[in-house]
């Protein structure tokens, strides 16, 4: 495949800001945006279908899901975000009419602090069994349990008798709590908030994680005939698809129409996923697609991954996200399917400073790992260690110096070599 043909397979009419991306959704990641249109449009939908986006930012799943829609579907995304609600406004609408974004005002600390609504009490303005979808793409991972009763039984008030709500969520359960405490979820989720946990007890509205049980009980309470579940990966639990990162919810009043997205997550093995086919061609962009440039970068994003990776294994994240103090936001699965936590290097003195790794030592370790059985396994840690390179530079880009941060909340300034 050559860059230009790429390209085109990564849409960008309408185009965000890096600084917008980052600031919502912790970077850039078109796929993840397509990944849930694909998701959310997996079932039927009627022509004229009636959504909801609760929560919706500056309309990144809006975008994704409007090239996939016809023009009689009426989309209403709602946002308590002033500057998410004004972009969207301003840059979608004008191309797709039938998508409108409207403020709600209610508050949260991360988005809205001045809000007068209380989540837990807000009415979703739409008429009883008036919806055909109804979606919450991380937002449930920024409210308290009260506030996720309340807009689960807003939903289930709002959706039509076949209508579906896809929501994600993370959801704690004893295999969760145990991959936390040996430190190998995103997050450490250490602090409780009533019945929930969370990241950040002076913002524990940057990263809540609320019980299985507790939140599949009130889907029942609300009246959802069915529930599935979809495990995603930030628990450190293997997830179906590497974009499958929140754990997702998919309910209904008629059980007929709830499916788990099984078909459309699972890809044949020796396919390009969306997401590496989206890596590559930034990449190519990134480097101008100079074969010694393109090379150089993989070299540099492989000693990044396997540093970053040691630091967290060492107790040290390194942290891009200024908002989200204990979050990698860098995924490390590949890596330890490698077991590559137990084969290192010599490491130099300080155990945060950063081990330069030349073309000798990195095959050295590959040989070394012994546990490289396919070459799908190798192929997924150069592609992950490709999206964290990224990642580090958008961070970067953006102004964003990257830290390590220490289980006692400690905070090491680090010195990433340039890549190039
Ligand atoms: C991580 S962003 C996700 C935005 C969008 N759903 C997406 O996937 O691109 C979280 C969004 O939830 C919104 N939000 C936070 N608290 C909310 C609440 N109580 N009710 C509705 N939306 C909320 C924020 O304003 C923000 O736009």
């Amino acid at each position: 495949m050559i860059a230009a043909e790429l390209e085109e397979r990564v849409e960008t009419r309408v185009q965000p800001t890096v600084a917008q991306e980052t600031r919502f959704n912790g970077g850039v990641a078109p796929q993840v945006a397509n990944h849930y249109a694909g998701i959310l449009t997996s079932s039927e939908l009627p022509e004229n279908a009636r959504i909801l986006d609760l929560g919706c930012g500056f309309g990144r799943i809006a975008m994704a899901l409007a090239r996939r829609l016809g023009p009689d579907v009426a989309y209403t995304g709602l946002d308590p975000n002033a500057d998410g609600i004004a972009w969207a406004q301003q840059n979608i609408t004008p191309h797709y009419p039938n998508f409108r974004f409207r403020r709600i005002d209610v508050k949260s600390k991360p988005y809205n602090p001045d809000g007068t609504e209380d989540g837990a009490r807000f009415r979703f303005p739409f008429d009883d069994a008036s919806l055909d979808l109804v979606f919450m793409i991380s937002v449930l991972t920024h409210v308290d349990l009260p506030t996720v009763e309340t807009y689960l039984r807003e939903t289930a008030r709002v959706l039509t008798p076949s209508g579906r709500l896809v929501t994600t969520i993370f959801l704690l359960d004893t295999d969760v709590d145990q991959l936390l405490a040996a430190g190998r979820g995103h997050f450490a989720l250490k602090y409780q908030n009533g019945e929930s946990r969370v990241e950040n007890p002076v913002n524990p509205e940057l990263v809540i994680a609320h019980p299985r049980h507790r939140v599949l009980e009130i889907m029942d309470q609300a009246g959802f005939a069915k529930t599935v579940a979809v495990n995603g990966h930030w628990s450190g639990r293997p997830s179906a698809q590497p974009m499958d990162f929140q754990d997702l919810l998919i309910a209904g009043h008629d059980p007929e129409t709830i499916i788990a997205p099984d078909g459309h997550s699972l890809l044949p093995a020796e396919a390009m996923t969306t997401e590496q086919v989206a890596t590559y061609a930034r990449i190519i962009a990134l480097t101008g697609g100079d074969e010694a440039r393109f090379s150089q970068f993989i070299r540099w994003s492989n000693a990044l991954a396997l540093n970053a990776f040691w630091w967290q294994c060492d107790g040290f994240r390194l942290c891009l996200q200024e908002a989200y103090p204990r979050s990698t936001g860098l995924s490390f699965e590949a890596l330890h399917r490698l077991g590559l936590e137990k084969i290192r290097p010599n490491r130099c003195s300080a155990r945060t400073a950063f081990h330069p790794l030349d073309d000798a030592a990195m095959i050295a370790l590959l040989i070394r790992a012994g546990r490289i059985s396919s070459r799908n396994i190798l192929f997924d840690a150069f592609v992950e260690a490709a999206v964290n390179g990224l990642r580090v530079l958008d961070a970067i880009n953006v102004g964003i110096a990257p830290v390590l941060n220490d289980a006692d909340g400690g905070e090491t300034a680090v010195e990433i070599p340039a890549w190039a």
